[in-house]
Order: C-alpha cells, then structure tokens, then sequence
C-alpha cells in the first residue's frame, strides 16, 4: 500500500526586529493562518510537484547534491531541493503544492514551502532544528544568505501569539497578542527587484560593523563612534537599535498597548529607511499615508525590503488599503505541522 503524506506550514508577518536574525539579534514575527501544503505519495528516490501557483512541475532525483538543487528548474523548485539535499533526503514525495499564502507578498512564500517541504520529506526535530535545515536549504537553493527568522517563524508559530526570537540561541518565546489590534499586510505594487543582491551587501556591512566592534548583538549605541566608514556605521546603529525595539515591543504586547506597539513601528521604519537604506520612495508613498490614516497605530516596511510590503498596526475593523492596492488582514496562527 502506497504511504501518503500531508504537510502544512504558514507565512508569516514579521512585527518588528528586521535585518537582525543574521547577527544573532532578536525579532518579533508572527505566524500567520495562510500557509502552504505539500500533499502526496511517499516516493523512494524521487520528487514530483505540481503547483497550483506555477505553470510548470518540478521534478528531480533523490539524493541530491547542493549544486544540483541549486541548478534545478523551474527556480521555484530550488527551495524544495535545497531543502531536500541539506536533509540528505532519500525518499521523496510525488504530489502537488497548493498556497494561500500570496506569492511575492513578502509574507515569505517561500519559507513556508521550504517547511512544508522539510516536513514531507520526514524531517523531524524541534521547530529551531527543522528551521534550520530549511534556512541551509533556502541558502543552497536560492543563493541568498538568509537568516533564521521566516523559517523559524513558519516552523514555531502559536495560535495567537507574536515570537519574541533571540536569533543567537534560537529560543522562542510566545507573547499573546491583543484583540483590540489588527494587522494588515499592504503591498507597495513595487516588485522586490534588488532584493537578493542588495540583502547580501547589508550583511556584509553588518559584518564590516562586527569586524571592528564585535558581536552587533552584544554592542551599544556607545560602541558606535569606533566605525569609521559612515555607512556600515548607520548599518550597525539600525542592528542596535532595532534589538532594542524588539524587547519594547515585547513589552508593549504584554501590556496589550496599541498605541505604543503602533508608536515602536514607525520608529523601527524610520530606522530601516534613514539607518539601513531597505526603503523606497514607493514605500515611503504608503507609509506616510498610512500612518495619517484614522485608525492606523504604526506602520513600516516588512521583510527584507526594497519595495514589497508595509504592515500597518490597526483599530479592529480599520481598513486603511489605499485604492488600487492589495492587502491582507492576518492574524497569528499556527506552525507547521502534518496534516
Ligand atoms: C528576509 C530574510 C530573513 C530576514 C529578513 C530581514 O526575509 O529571509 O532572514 O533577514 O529578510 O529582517
């Protein structure tokens, strides 16, 4: 008899704590209730997807190296064989992939299909142990060098709850979010184009940063004025500072405190525009009009940047979308898990 296998793992939004997880800083993201599905026959040596969302099938043998996963087409099938070639998977999965997590959304598709993926393929472990296979893999497959926190997320969330991550032990802690606040995720309409070169060179001028003063989750704002290149200086203040955000947010979530969590926000966006340069004047666009829009508590940019999503703290019920622009009201949700 034929073994099936059902996996699910969500998106995610991430609140506040961005470009830190690759330093060993802290974030603060949430799962959310759109997730992917990896659902199929348990295959000896080989993978076979079709996608709901992409015209053509990925296919390929089991076991593989990183070089081959990173070579297989279509493109959206490196995240399942990096995945596969890290976890040294030698029995595959012949089924389909369906998502309602919205491609290109910055709501980390492709985490999740990376996790959903692990999963199917039988991996087993802690959610930090399954995140972490699946952030090599994204790696290997896609060459860009992630950090831990939207695998982590997809792989660890709680009905519910925000994570409060520290990216240096990988320790999760669930923090309840409040009722009376909404997210809502709204796309810029810009297209992350520079996304995966431009990633790469904010990680090294943090590593610029590191090389001169240490470990960034271990310095202060005092440390600063020992960086002499005034980038990688603004870089390694953004770090700092946003790690200190994390924990006020935290903080501002055990308090149930809409008005400071929205406050915390837009702060953290001013700092990834003026400090870590990931914004646009698209995004700028978006952003000014939702935080002068009634009902908005805080707003700024989301994921890695250069265009993709703004998330916008809310009064319940708020829709602050301008016309013509997409977006999606998301609540914290559950990890990964067999279905
Ligand atoms: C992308 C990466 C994450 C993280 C964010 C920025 O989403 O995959 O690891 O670095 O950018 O916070």
């Amino acid at each position: 008899m034929t073994e099936r296998i059902r996996a699910w793992a969500p998106g995610r939004v991430n609140l506040i704590g961005e470009h830190t997880d690759y330093t060993g800083g802290l974030v603060l993201p949430m799962a959310i209730h759109l997730g992917t599905t990896v659902a199929g026959e348990v295959a000896g040596g080989r993978v076979a997807l079709r996608s709901d969302a992409e015209p053509d099938p990925v296919e390929f043998d089991l076991p593989l190296d990183a070089a081959t996963a990173a070579a297989v087409t279509p493109s959206w099938g490196r995240h399942v064989a990096g995945v596969a070639a890290v976890l040294g998977s030698e029995v595959g999965v012949v089924g389909t992939v369906s998502s309602t997590v919205p491609l290109g959304s910055g709501l980390s598709s492709s985490a999740a299909l990376e996790v959903a993926s692990a999963l199917a393929l039988g991996a087993s472990g802690t959610p930090a142990e399954v995140a972490a296979a699946c952030q090599r893999g994204s790696q290997v497959g896609t060459g860009v060098p992630c950090g831990i926190m939207d695998q982590l997320a997809s792989a660890a969330g709680v009905e519910g709850h925000a994570l409060r991550i520290d990216c240096r032990t990988l320790e999760v802690r669930p923090v309840p979010f409040p009722d009376d606040v909404d997210v809502v995720v709204v796309h810029s309409g810009q297209h992350r184009e520079l996304a995966s070169s431009a990633y790469g060179e904010r990680r090294a001028q943090c590593e610029a940063a590191e090389a001169v003063i240490g470990p960034l989750r271990d310095a202060t704002a005092g440390d600063l004025d020992r960086i002499e290149d005034p980038l990688v200086r603004a870089r390694a203040r953004h770090v700092i500072s946003e790690n200190l955000r994390v924990d006020a947010f935290a903080a501002a979530l055990d308090a149930g405190d809409g008005d400071e969590l929205g406050r915390l926000l837009t702060e953290g966006h001013a700092s990834l525009r003026d400090d870590f340069a990931v914004s646009t004047p698209v995004i700028e666009a978006l952003v000014a009009r939702l935080t002068t829009t009634a009902g908005v508590l805080g707003a700024r940019i989301t994921g890695a940047g250069f265009g993709g999503c703004v998330v916008a703290l809310c009064r319940p019920g708020v829709d602050p979308t301008p016309p013509g622009l997409r977006s999606w009201r998301v609540r914290p949700g559950p990890g990964a898990h067999l279905a």
